[in-house]
């Protein structure tokens, strides 16, 4: 792609801020957070005024993602229990649900997975705040959305070239935009103002031992990725398995045997985190399904 077409697209992508689905909210609490004064119960008001995104958060919150199943009552509950990056996180996932279900199939699923996964992957390898791992398997694709949004015919080119090469969908990405997800995570992070930490996680979930800073978390989504490809849960746009990166374990400090109980433990969940979706039915009270 020529040097000028990348920079309209790097700038279509980062044009984002103006999708209707990121909810003022977002601004909001990225403002208070800016400001040290701040209290948690007023960051849980702005959030609590928006009745279907509190209605998300919770039921994210509360899935067996983030190990606390059927506990977290309140917004002000999840803020003090998983802290107010972890909730930023959730918000902007939960807020892009309907266009990611919309934009490619199956992602959604994947990205619930992945988030189980890195979760599962974090407290194997006794990591602190393992809640933070989980929402940077809930982002780690969340560029592949972002492009099928702001420039849908690249997007869908780059499906087609997935399908006719027989392509991973980053290298389709390369080949068709001249930048991968990855790079788009990158200044969606930056865009957001999210931790480094995640940032580093959602742009180097494919090389993690490029990571300067955080390893563990872009290691830790590497191999939540790999896991999730493994069940067939969703689709990250290709069918293809997840080169894996020789150094993800040894950044983590796991033996390859390690992976058994992190597989047992995902399976275990596998049913409870498919009826993580945000379909009205699905937010309203008498919804039938079994993980209510
Ligand atoms: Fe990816
Ligand atoms: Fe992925």
């Amino acid at each position: 792609m020529e040097e000028d077409l990348k920079t309209v697209a790097k700038g279509k992508i980062l044009s984002i801020r103006d999708l209707p689905t990121l909810p003022r909210v977002l601004d909001e609490v990225s403002r208070l957070v800016e400001n040290p004064n701040t209290t948690i119960e007023a960051i849980a008001k702005v959030i609590s005024r928006d009745q279907v995104l509190s209605a998300k958060v919770l039921k994210m919150v509360n899935s067996p993602v983030y190990g606390f199943p059927g506990r977290i009552s309140s917004i002000q509950h999840a803020l003090v229990l998983l802290g107010i990056n972890v909730i930023r996180g959730v918000i902007i996932s939960t807020s892009v649900f309907d266009i990611m279900a919309k934009a490619m199939e199956g992602l959604w699923e994947h990205s619930v997975g992945c988030a189980l996964a890195t979760g599962l992957i974090a407290r194997k390898a006794k990591l602190k705040e393992p809640e933070e791992f989980s929402v940077c398997g809930l982002l780690h694709d969340l560029g592949k959305v972002v492009a099928a949004v702001q420039l849908p015919e690249l997007h869908k080119a780059v499906g087609e070239t997935v399908r006719s090469q027989d392509l991973r969908w980053l290298e389709a990405e390369k080949a068709v935009l001249g930048f991968g997800h990855d790079r788009i995570n990158a200044w969606l992070a930056t865009h957001w103002h999210l931790p480094p930490t995640i940032k580093e996680a959602m742009a180097l979930h494919h090389y993690p031992e490029r990571a300067q800073f955080y390893p563990q978390h872009a290691a830790a989504v590497h191999l939540g990725d790999f896991i999730v490809r493994i069940f067939e849960h969703g689709s990250g746009g290709d069918d293809q398995a997840v080169p894996l990166s020789p150094l993800a374990l040894k950044i983590l400090n796991l033996k390859l045997t390690d992976l058994d109980s992190v597989l047992d433990g995902f399976a275990q969940d596998l049913a409870e985190i498919s009826c993580v979706d945000f379909t009205p039915e699905e937010l309203s009270p008498s919804s039938g399904k079994a993980c209510n």
